[in-house]
């Protein structure tokens, strides 16, 4: 594992854009893994900039995103498919077809997960899986459990999740109680991953997942035992896993 400490956000963005980047460009039709959440938000601010300065393409790139909200519509302001869309896609030369996130709106859930895993076993799995960390080290919507789920499956949210995520909606009546995410062995099939992190609100669930007991009560710690991940965390984020003393790359 490669852990790399960034002096803020910004520098954390553009050095996981730059991780991106560098896959593209060595692999112009790679498949991405995608992420929501606020975290990712700057990395893909940067990947636009790159792109619009000529120094990448998406024409060729497919991507796959971790998960979707149930019931809500791709036009949804709060549904990932329209994150998706605002913070990315609408501004690359991504095409539409090339891109995939689960359909919130499906009527049967177990048809749609299988249909999510068939997208992504049809492209020959995933290359470069991005990942925000819950609080709680969910990773996609992977909720702290017994199991390690395995596929795409809907999950019902935890209550921390729902608190968390009610900042982007109007109420936390309106925050939708289930999702469909893609699995843990999913995830844990990419050939990469990269992990971001930014703030002290990370900082302990950052420590755990990496320097804890590899447990489902902690979803992301399963990530020690991926061959090739790559962690890049702001200061606040790290300050808790640096004490452990870990090897840190400082940039
Ligand atoms: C959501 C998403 C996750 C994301 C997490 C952290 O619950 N499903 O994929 O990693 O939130 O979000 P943030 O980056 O806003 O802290």
């Amino acid at each position: 594992m490669r852990i790399y400490e960034t002096k803020d956000y910004d520098s954390l963005s553009r050095k996981a854009a730059n991780i991106i980047a560098a896959k593209v460009i060595s692999n112009p039709e790679c498949v991405l893994g995608l992420a929501t959440g606020s975290t990712p938000i700057g990395t893909y601010k940067r990947l636009v900039e790159m792109y619009n300065d000529g120094d990448l393409s998406f024409k060729n790139v497919k991507s796959v995103n971790l998960d979707e909200y149930k019931s809500l519509s791709p036009e949804h302001d709060q549904s990932y498919r329209y994150f998706m869309q605002t913070n990315l896609f609408n501004h690359v030369d991504i095409k539409p077809e090339n891109t995939n996130v689960p359909n919130g709106l499906a009527e049967n859930a177990e048809e749609e997960c299988k249909r999510y895993n068939d997208v992504i076993k049809s492209m020959g799995g995933v290359d470069i899986q991005l990942l925000g960390l819950g609080h709680n080290g969910h990773i996609g919507f992977n909720e702290p459990a017994d199991y390690f789920p395995l596929d795409t499956h809907l999950v019902d949210l935890t209550e921390s999740t729902i608190k968390a995520n009610k900042r982007f909606f109007a109420s936390e009546d309106e925050v939708p109680r289930q999702a469909f995410t893609m699995g843990i062995r999913t995830i844990m099939q990419a050939k990469s991953i990269l992990v971001i992190a930014s703030g002290k609100d990370k900082a302990e669930i950052v420590c755990k997942a990496f320097s804890g007991p590899v447990t489902p009560n902690v979803p992301a710690s399963i990530l020690q035992l991926h061959p090739d991940v790559t962690l890049v965390c702001d200061k606040e984020a790290m300050s808790l896993l640096k004490e452990t003393g870990v090897e840190i790359i400082s940039l």
